[in-house]
């Protein structure tokens, strides 16, 4: 049985390039999260809802093993793109 649709389907690639760079994901949002999270070096994170891996790849760059679930399809392989061999998506 395949998964239902996800109104995310479609509109990933739109999502992944504004929100990498719009002020407000990149420098509020995912500053102010990713700074109340604190020391995740050596931690197991899950970003339920992950999107493009956005805060995976920030994650992983401080340290976590970074997993992400996501119910897109098109979020999903953007995500593994971004991640690549770093990808628990
Ligand atoms: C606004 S995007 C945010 C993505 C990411 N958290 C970010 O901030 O860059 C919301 C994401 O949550 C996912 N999502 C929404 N409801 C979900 C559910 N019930 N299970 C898994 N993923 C879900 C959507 O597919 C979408 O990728």
């Amino acid at each position: 049985m395949l998964p239902p649709d996800s109104p995310y389907d479609g509109f990933a690639d739109t999502f992944a390039r504004e929100a990498a760079v719009s002020p407000y994901n990149a420098r509020y949002g995912r500053p102010t999260v990713l700074g109340l999270l604190g020391d995740v070096s050596g931690l197991r994170v899950l970003d339920a809802g992950c999107g493009p891996g956005l805060y995976l790849s920030e994650l992983a760059a401080r340290g976590a093993e970074a997993v992400g679930i996501d119910q897109s399809a098109d979020m999903v392989r953007l995500a593994r793109e971004r991640l690549g061999p770093l990808a628990h998506i």
